[in-house]
């Protein structure tokens, strides 16, 4: 029989959420918490998943995971579905999630990188509070709320205040300079796009948008670029849709992408300070395609 089991930590316990009708109640995660489950599902941070995806795995269950903990280890694939599916063959009981930020890039680089062969990108992102989890949410609402009753506000989540802010902070700063966001973004292009010689900078930046990332990118590809054929390719990708008529002010926005399965991309243009150079601006809800959904594609591929 197909069941949902829900696992949070014992502050969720006795809650109920409904699914398909049903009041589903929240146990507490134990290490026996996965005896009959197939498929794991874990996004409760790195270090749960360190110390409960190996329970999970000898119980027999498939654990998709979401957290940045087994990302980059040789055995673990790390799928976009609509990049390269074919890599959840190679698991051997952990199959990882890539990072949100990666994975709403890649959904427009990859295509122009199939067409035109990717050597080099240098991009922004705009990254929505969401991205930090429930309490940046929380933080961003309550920090506004202050700023115009004038009430002192509190910084919890984040390093600065995040209303009417922008923070060039995502994540810890590694020695290099880099944050560990920009580095995930490297690493992770690398390794889905199987382009281990991908020459990627990026800067990570929050932005007081509730939901939905935005990256801007700038990448040189080795073959010649014409705008309508990466227009065209980026309309045909699956999960993608193009929003771009600078005619009528048309391009991606966070409030156009929340809430949507599909990422977005628009602003194509020659970028003109690169070698076959393009430009291009692209939006996706985080919470569904960089997290969520794409943990959920991954569950279907699997039972495929
Ligand atoms: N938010 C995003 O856009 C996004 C995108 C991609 C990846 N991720 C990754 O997904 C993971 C979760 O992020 P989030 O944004 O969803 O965070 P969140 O809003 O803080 O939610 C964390 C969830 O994990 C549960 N949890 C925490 N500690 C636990 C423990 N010891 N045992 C069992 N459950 C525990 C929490 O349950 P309680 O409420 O009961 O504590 C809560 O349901 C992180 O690794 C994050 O990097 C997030």
């Amino acid at each position: 029989m197909r069941s949902l089991k829900l696992l949070a930590s014992p502050k969720s316990a006795g809650k109920a959420i409904k699914f398909k009708g049903e009041e589903i109640p929240v146990e507490t995660l134990g290490e026996d918490s996965f005896r009959g489950v197939d498929t794991a599902l874990f996004s409760a941070g790195g270090n749960t998943s360190k110390a409960y995806a190996k329970h999970a795995v000898r119980a027999g269950a498939v654990v998709i995971d979401n957290s940045s903990a087994f990302r980059m280890e040789a055995d673990v694939p790390l799928v976009v579905p609509e990049i390269n599916p074919a890599d959840i063959q190679t698991h051997r009981g952990i199959i990882a999630n890539p990072n949100c930020t990666t994975i709403v890039a890649l959904m427009a680089l990859y295509p122009l990188h199939q067409t035109f062969w990717v050597k080099r990108v240098i991009a922004s992102s705009y990254q929505a509070v969401s991205g930090a989890g429930a309490k940046a949410i929380r933080e961003l609402s309550l920090q506004s709320e202050s700023f115009f009753s004038g009430a002192p506000s509190s910084v919890e989540v984040f390093p600065h205040p995040i209303a009417f802010n922008v923070l060039p902070q995502v994540d810890v700063f590694l020695e290099s300079g880099y944050t560990k966001e920009e580095v995930k973004f490297v690493n992770e292009s690398r390794k889905i796009m199987h382009h281990p010689r991908l020459r990627a900078s990026i800067t990570c930046v929050r932005v007081p948008v509730f939901r939905a990332h935005s990256v801007a990118i700038h990448a040189e590809f080795q073959q010649p670029v014409s705008v309508d054929r990466a227009r065209d390719v980026l309309a045909k990708f699956p999960g993608l849709e193009l929003v771009d008529d600078p005619s009528s002010m048309t391009y991606p926005m966070p409030i156009l992408a929340s809430g949507k399965n599909n990422c977005q991309v628009g602003r194509v243009r020659v970028d003109s300070a690169l070698d076959n150079g393009l430009a291009f601006w692209v939006c996706g809800d985080q919470l569904l395609k960089g997290a969520a959904l794409n943990a959920v594609q991954i569950a279907e591929l699997l039972a495929r």
